[in-house]
């Protein structure tokens, strides 16, 4: 079977704190949402700025697509292969259009080398898609400041979708979303999987939005003091002992928005 993530003894310290502990973590190519839930401080954007190459870990490998160690390149490099990351907060620039703001994620490589802000018809085409598939193709022309929250974060799903990554790291999409914007937020999950080969690993601490993606097969994993402590179906490891005892003081696994 294809492994188009395999993370091998991972640590992370910062000044001697391990954030990471010997993380071991394994996603299948045909594996399409992978939900990445744990206690606050368990290690969850600390691993996807492993993975990224925003912080060093001390040792362990990460392989991506069987044969390429992430840990030797640049952040730059990362995305260049196709390994994308959206940050909690949406940062979009609020004093360009919509579509102004797809341009210049879409052509960013290309603007860096000619300095030239205009898209190609292609470009214009396949921005006119992404924004159709998160339901802001009629906002192309706001600016996207005067968005509301959730639809600035859909922006910015959408700026990573037209780099067409291969796979797609998204820390707490739903965070300050209403349960409206949340609804439609787990179908933009589906839908972005089913129509491109991305496969999307999602850190949220919104259970019932965990849930509802998780209901359709996905895999979910929890983490714990910079460790995996469960990893299997939503059924799985909300009835794993471990995972309840980890999350005791905090609420409940299974009580909503307890990570
Ligand atoms: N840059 C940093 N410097 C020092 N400690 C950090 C840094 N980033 C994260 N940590 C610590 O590492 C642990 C894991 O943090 P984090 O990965 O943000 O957890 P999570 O995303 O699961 O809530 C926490 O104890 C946090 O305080
Ligand atoms: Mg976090």
């Amino acid at each position: 079977m294809d492994t188009l993530l395999y993370v091998d003894g991972l640590v992370v310290s910062f000044d001697g704190f391990l954030a990471l502990r010997n993380l071991n973590l394994i996603v299948d190519s045909h594996e399409r949402i992978r939900l990445l839930i744990g206690p606050n401080g368990a290690g969850k954007t600390t691993l996807f700025d492993a993975l990224t190459g925003q912080v060093k870990p001390v040792t362990g490998r990460v392989l991506f697509q069987d044969h390429i160690n992430l840990l030797g390149l640049s952040e730059h490099a990362i995305a260049n292969r196709g390994v994308i990351r959206k940050f909690q907060t949406p940062s979009v620039f609020p004093d360009h259009t919509v579509f102004e703001n797809m341009v210049l994620s879409s052509g960013r490589k290309r603007f860096l080398a000619t300095l030239s802000a205009r898209a190609s018809s292609l470009d214009h085409d396949r921005i006119a898609e992404v924004l159709d598939q998160v339901g802001l193709r009629q906002h192309a022309n706001e600016r996207a400041g005067s968005l509301s929250h959730g639809q600035k974060q859909w922006l910015e799903i959408a700026m990573l979708l037209v780099q067409a990554p291969t796979l797609l790291l998204l820390d707490e999409p739903v965070a300050g979303m209403t349960r409206a914007e949340k609804e439609k937020t787990a179908a933009l999950m589906e839908s972005i999987v089913e129509r491109s080969a991305c496969t999307i690993m999602l850190i949220e601490h919104d259970m019932e939005f965990v849930r509802k993606i998780a209901r359709r097969g996905h895999q979910v994993t929890v983490m714990h003091e910079g460790s995996v402590l469960s990893e299997g179906s939503i059924d799985r490891v909300q009835s794993d002992e471990r995972v309840i005892e980890a999350y005791l003081g905090r609420g409940r696994v299974t009580a909503g928005a307890a990570c």
